[in-house]
């Protein structure tokens, strides 16, 4: 996972990710500069050490399982070699939770996407040791991953555990989770197909609570306020370590009318 996760004390301060060091998308020192259109990005990508297991499972199982980015849309049932229902999952950080829904759940479909190498090459090593032959991953921005390669009405559903929260207000246009994404999001599910997110951020799940309520495609299972957590939902790494700093944490379960 990159280094933005929970600081390592409450946050007070804010998390790596909104170092004011961070480059800003276009600046100099942006590590993303040749991947433009879309003004802000969610995420800024950092130097990550590869663990030698991550190196092998990139080199050995990342031909079969890890799609490259191509702006065209995917023929999932070729990828996947079937038809079945299919769910995405953007930011799955190291994999484990993606891992544990995929292994138990092995007559859907998954599709990781992540932009962090080693969490890529950490959830190939959980596609090698389980085995999971129901799991793709893309390691590419899932704005445009969506926009350009998941067919329109594609998924049962689509998975957001904990987003980068971008704390500081003048990072805030940075979350992923706003009205437009939001809306173009649901043209990829299927009618019926759910949308479940889930942070450790109050102030972020207040705005993922207003911008999907606000959502004419969607309908919100909770009435107008929050999910319990569903049974299916493994505690993820970045939750856990949220609960360790007294974080709450909102479940956000919406369908696609
Ligand atoms: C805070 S971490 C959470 C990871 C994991 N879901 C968990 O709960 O442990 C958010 C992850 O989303 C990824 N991410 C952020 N924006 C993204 C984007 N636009 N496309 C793909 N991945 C993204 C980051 O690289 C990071 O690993």
């Amino acid at each position: 996972m990159p280094e933005t996760p929970h600081p390592a004390a409450p946050p007070a301060a804010d998390s790596a990710s909104e170092q004011p060091s961070a480059p800003e998308p276009g600046e100099a020192g942006d590590p993303h500069a040749g991947l433009r259109g879309r003004p802000l990005r969610s995420f800024v990508l950092r130097a990550g050490r590869l663990g030698t297991g991550q190196q092998r499972a990139l080199a050995d199982l990342g031909p079969q399982y890890l799609l490259p980015y191509a702006p065209r849309p995917l023929d999932l049932d070729a990828v996947f070699g079937r038809h079945a229902p299919r769910v995405l999952e953007i930011g799955f950080g190291m994999g484990d939770a993606t891992a544990q829904v995929a292994a138990a759940q092995p007559g859907t479909d998954f599709i990781g996407i992540e932009v962090h190498q080693p969490g890529v090459g950490a959830m190939l090593k959980h596609i090698g040791a389980l085995p999971l032959s129901n799991v793709r991953l893309l390691q590419h921005d899932a704005v445009e991953v969506l926009a350009h390669m998941i067919p329109p009405g594609a998924l049962t559903g689509v998975h957001i555990w904990f987003p980068d929260p971008w704390h500081k207000k003048r990072h805030n246009k940075r979350r992923l989770i706003q009205p437009d994404f939001v809306a173009a999001l649901i043209t990829r599910l299927a009618p019926g197909g759910y949308l479940h997110a889930a942070t450790d951020w109050q102030p972020y799940a207040e705005q993922m609570l207003a911008v999907m309520n606000a959502e004419p495609g969607l309908v919100n299972t909770a009435g107008s306020g929050y999910a319990p957590k569903p049974d299916w939902r493994p505690l993820t790494k970045f939750e856990d370590r949220g609960l360790k700093l007294g974080h709450g944490v909102w479940d956000l379960l919406f369908h696609r009318i």
